[in-house]
């Protein structure tokens, strides 16, 4: 019941090339150079014809069996070949590097900025006219983005989709949400180990990524606000037939968006990212999206700050009532009419006249879009939350910013002033969190240091702190918690989160010690630490940075080149596009 997607997609319906195709300068030439482009191509069979001026087009697939979430892409690019095929394109299927979320050390979003480099060399050096970018698992969909936005070939995006909804004892369990609840059960004993072991085998039971609103489903849902893939991509489940026929079409498409040389710089304007901070705030999405856009945005020179997410996101309600701000989970949202009958539902708080990769306006995609479910995708009138969209904090705790996300927030935790309990990196933490000694209680502000992009380095997912066993067995649930480190976008919890500039370089977090008074005042954008000017100014003198474990490799780049999270922590030098114009031949 998708005439839009289908009518966008129709092989027949494209044009002549606007302009002499790329794929001429390898494939086209009848000299010695195209000699040697086509020939070593022809040992896979392709027939001549391959060769005759048809688009071709790239399949940048990052499948891999340690990214569980995407080991099924190789299939569905299969899907993605029928449509290029149908429409008179050539498919050429190649892999970039992987980023396995659940499976990386220290820290998937370490190689996002690498992958990103990944998939813009691979398409710059290659003979393509077109890319297909098949990701799905966190930090996948950005760095494919952001790798095809310093390039700016046409782009389109298929995503991994959704698992089913994840079962245990009868009931519905979500990705990771229920692992930082079930893990807290357990330490707190409500929960024993042998359930805890069972619930594992319920929760991930299909092919997919995570079916909560965790920054997979986040990122495929912005990728349909940023007008980047084929209405409902984001929200098909990994293994409906129709995800497939998606591939299929958007294979189709394609091919078309490069007879119009329709590239990301057209879609991917100032519009589009205010749309996806808008839905972000409504469908609850993560806190990891803030550093994705504004990398990507600063690809394509849009000028995105953080304050944008404040301004344009903040008075937004959440309407999708998923985990972790809610109750439900992707395959429900999919049933209740995905994220085009959310749009149409809150149109008038969009930008429906932004262009998508469809060639229609996002107007145009979902204006029959009808939502069947309204405890999933609930009226404007009767929101999960109002006011939903993440918060950016200042104060000299955080001079260049940091922030939360206030529906999945404790309401009465949003205005808090406590003690700080300080751990200066992740194992003094690990090594103190449960000891007897610990001097904390519930209105205690757990302080994380050393998490940072340069810090870990790569700025890992462990803002959202585990609660001392202390408080823990009191019933809590949920305390203030700081750091520059990111949290899980499953994750919940009354979390201050990239704080800028990062303690490792010498921000003002690094100067924070036990006891001191910390306010948090989210209605006043307020993250303040309770010291004197001249008691910070004199820590600040006795402070020393620590020397980088890291002398070599990727690493070592990384560490020298990343920026703070307030600028999406994208390494300088990849700031801006390359663009796809190779002048070299090779031989
Ligand atoms: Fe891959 Fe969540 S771990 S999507
Ligand atoms: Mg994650």
């Amino acid at each position: 019941n998708k005439p839009d997607t289908i009518k966008a997609s129709q092989p027949d319906k494209a044009p002549q090339p606007k302009k002499e195709l790329r794929s001429k300068q390898w494939y086209g030439k009848l000299d010695k150079d195209g000699f040697i482009h086509r020939s070593w191509m022809k040992n896979q069979g392709l027939p001549d014809h391959s060769f005759d001026g048809r688009p071709i087009i790239g399949i940048c697939n990052s499948w891999s069996e340690l990214t569980p979430c995407n080991a099924h892409l190789r299939e569905l690019a299969e899907y993605v070949k029928r449509g290029v095929w149908e429409a008179g394109g050539v498919p050429l299927e190649f892999p970039v590097m992987s980023l396995g979320e659940t499976q990386m050390k220290p820290t998937a979003m370490l190689f996002r900025n690498l992958m990103s480099m990944d998939v813009e060399e691979s398409i710059r050096a290659y003979g393509m006219d077109g890319v297909v970018l098949l990701g799905g698992c966190d930090k996948t969909t950005p760095a494919q983005l952001m790798g095809a936005a310093s390039v700016d070939l046409p782009a389109i995006v298929v995503s991994s989709g959704p698992m089913l909804n994840g079962k245990y004892r009868g009931k519905d369990i979500g990705s990771g949400t229920d692992v930082w609840k079930f893990s807290e059960a357990v330490r707190g004993g409500s929960m024993t180990l042998d359930e805890f072991m069972r619930a594992e085998s319920g929760m991930s039971r299909s092919r997919g990524t995570c079916m909560t609103m965790g920054t997979a489903s986040t990122m495929s849902c912005l990728t349909e606000a940023l007008g980047m893939s084929l209405p409902e991509n984001g929200t098909l489940p990994a293994v409906d037939a129709r995800r497939q026929a998606l591939a299929h079409l958007t294979g189709a498409r394609i091919v078309s968006m490069v007879k119009e040389d329709l590239k990301p710089s057209d879609i991917l304007t100032k519009a589009a990212f205010e749309n996806a901070i808008r839905a972000n705030a409504a469908i609850g999405g993560s806190t990891n999206a803030v550093v994705h856009l504004l990398a990507l945005a600063g690809r394509v020179g849009v000028d995105l700050s953080l304050a944008d997410w404040d301004r344009i996101g903040a008075t937004v309600p959440c309407i999708v009532d998923l985990m972790p701000s809610g109750q439900y989970l992707m395959e429900d949202f999919h049933y209740a009419g995905g994220f085009p009958a959310l749009l149409n539902r809150m149109a008038e708080l969009f930008d429906m006249d932004a262009k998508t990769v469809t060639g229609a306006t996002q107007a145009e995609i979902c204006v029959d879009a009808e939502c069947f479910n309204d405890e999933v995708i609930r009226p404007l009138d009767n929101p999960l939350r109002d006011n939903a969209g993440i918060a950016v904090l200042k104060g000299n705790l955080a001079p260049q910013g940091a922030i939360i996300k206030p529906s999945a927030a404790t309401p009465a935790l949003l205005k808090h002033t406590g003690k700080a309990v300080v751990f200066e990196n992740i194992e003094d933490y690990k090594a103190r969190i449960d000891t007897d000694e610990l001097d904390v209680d519930e209105h205690s502000i757990l302080v994380l240091k050393g998490c940072g992009p340069k810090g870990y380095p790569g700025m890992p997912e462990v803002g959202n702190m585990a609660l001392p066993r202390k408080v823990l067995e009191k019933g809590v649930t949920d305390m203030v918690r700081i750091s520059d480190a990111r949290m899980s976008g499953t994750a919940f919890g009354t979390v201050v989160l990239h704080v800028s500039p990062e303690s490792t370089i010498g921000g003002p977090l690094a100067l924070v010690q036990s006891g001191d008074e910390i306010t948090l005042d989210v209605e006043t954008r307020l993250l303040q630490l309770n010291v004197t000017d001249e008691e910070l100014a004199s820590r600040k003198a006795a402070w020393q940075s620590q020397e980088s474990e890291y002398h070599r490799g990727y690493a070592k780049l990384y560490i020298d080149h990343v920026m703070q999270a307030d600028q999406g922590a994208d390494l300088d030098f990849l700031v801006g596009k390359s663009g796809s114009v190779v002048k070299r031949e090779s031989h």
